[in-house]
């Protein structure tokens, strides 16, 4: 089942008199329980798709679809509402707020959408379990090393249960010894939890543990590869030297 699809999907960005063509006609199908990385160069439209995919951003032309819902047929307030319910976004600078602890962070998504975080603490509990901080709960942001910020990143994400995550360069700000901690977190967020994720990188190490790679080249899809699981980076290489990126 599609989780997630771009149709034809193209964003252009008005700069004065200057046009950005940032996608062009992009079409994209996520899978429930599948977990995608999208890789290209810098400025090849990597982000721009992520928030079009979130509904952050409205297309210029074509249709998202997200968890059934066309995006374009819907007001302002109710893609927020979606977006809010049924997205996960992570960041390459995590996006804690500095005053909150790590369990209020992740708790933040549920406050904004009114909940009462009494009935949710066992969820929370779980999550900080399942992102190793326990031990770290009342930690604020600049307690915690980047990569366990991110991980208070990523339980934020998954707090709300959402149909899909979209992290953008997730391990962009750490160094590799953690960045492979977030995506083996994440890997075994979809094995074990069925989470469908988006991962945005252009490392090929990160990228190695998706199931699928989707490459971007100047706002068109150049390509895409599967992978076995367990795969290492050189098919990666190797199809992005094919590709020339
Ligand atoms: N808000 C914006 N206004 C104008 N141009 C933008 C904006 N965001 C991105 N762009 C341009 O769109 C293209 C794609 O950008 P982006 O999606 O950020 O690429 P990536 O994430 O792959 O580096 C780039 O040429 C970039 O300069
Ligand atoms: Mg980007």
């Amino acid at each position: 089942m599609a989780i997630l699809e771009a149709n034809s999907v193209s964003k252009q960005y008005q700069m004065g008199e200057v046009t950005v063509d940032a996608l062009d006609e992009v079409n994209f199908v996520v899978e429930k329980g599948e977990f995608v990385a999208v890789m290209g160069p810098s400025g090849s439209g990597k982000s721009t798709l992520l928030h079009l995919l979130g509904g952050l951003d409205k297309p210029s032309a074509g249709e998202v679809t997200l968890g059934g819902h066309r995006l374009s047929l819907m007001s302002d307030r109710e893609v927020t509402l979606i977006r809010r319910r049924n997205v996960g976004f992570i960041f390459q600078f995590y996006n804690l707020l500095p005053t909150l602890t790590a369990e209020e962070n992740i708790a933040l998504p549920l406050l904004i959408d009114g909940k009462k975080l009494k009935k949710y603490q066992s969820r929370i509990d779980e999550l900080l379990e399942l992102v190793g901080l326990s031990d770290r709960r009342k930690h604020k942001p600049d307690q915690l090393s980047g990569g366990e910020q991110q991980r208070v990143a990523i339980a934020r994400a998954f707090v709300n249960d959402p149909d899909i995550v979209l992290a953008d360069e997730p391990t962009g700000n750490l160094d590799s010894r953690a960045g492979e901690e977030i995506m083996k977190l994440l890997r075994r967020s979809c094995d074990e939890l069925g989470q469908t994720i988006v991962v945005v990188t252009h490392d090929p190490k990160a990228a190695s543990f998706a199931d699928r790679i989707v490459f971007l080249k100047d706002g068109q899809i150049a390509g895409e590869i599967r992978l076995e699981k367990g795969s290492d980076t050189a098919p990666i290489l190797e199809r992005l030297g094919e590709l020339d990126m």
